[in-house]
């Protein structure tokens, strides 16, 4: 430690309320953990006419995701999927061909929603593409998130003190996953 985390919030809402999740994770999140935002906001729509000529704004982003030890996507659900500007910032992030920055990151999905089942459709969705793009991932605890009113502040304050442990044990959980995989294991002798 410290592990640098990079997180991507899948909402470009001023509101969110999966912003507001993220940074309750920032606030209880272990201290070897140093969380930055990967920005996904200015990017334009993925176009592989680009490839090789990416703009600037690109550059920089995927050179931020390749300086992390790991990835956390905090995202809501659109339509039982991912949301396209998410979907969008992870198809650039893994092009061009050969130049995917999410590959052995790891990673670890969350999510809020205001309906009953917590963003779990958009979490498989999105756990298949990051299976693609060669990510580990932590695939327990999962964390579907029923964002009543008020459940989180803006600001990132958890007022339930049953969802604030739970969230609390959600990222030492992710800690103990990212140190499990940077760690190097010896294959047998071949
Ligand atoms: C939604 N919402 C939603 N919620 C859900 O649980 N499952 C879903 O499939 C959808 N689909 C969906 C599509 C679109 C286009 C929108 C705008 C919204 C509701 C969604 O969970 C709610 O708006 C959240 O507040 C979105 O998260 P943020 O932006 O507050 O982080």
């Amino acid at each position: 430690p410290p592990y640098y985390v990079g997180y991507f919030v899948g909402s470009l809402s001023e509101q969110s309320i999966n912003r507001a999740l993220a940074r309750a994770l920032i606030r209880l999140a272990p201290q070897e953990l140093e969380l930055s935002e990967m920005v996904i906001k200015d990017l334009p729509l993925y176009n592989r006419d680009l490839d090789g000529h990416f703009p600037k704004v690109a550059v920089d982003y995927k050179a931020e995701i390749a300086k992390q030890d790991a990835l956390l996507f905090v995202t809501p659900e659109y339509n039982r999927s991912i949301p396209g500007a998410l979907k969008n910032a992870i198809d650039w992030a893994s092009r061009p061909y050969g130049e995917n920055v999410i590959a052995r990151k790891a990673t670890a999905v969350i999510g809020a929603s205001p309906g009953a089942i917590g963003t779990a459709v958009a979490q498989q969705s999105l756990r298949s593409v990051l299976s693609f793009l060669n990510a580990p991932q932590m695939n327990a605890p999962e964390a579907y998130i029923t964002a009543r009113p008020g459940l989180i502040t803006p600001e990132g304050e958890v007022t339930n003190p049953a969802t604030e442990d739970f969230l609390r044990a959600y990222m030492v959980s992710f800690f103990e996953f990212i140190e499990r995989v940077l760690t190097v294991v010896p294959g047998p002798a071949r």
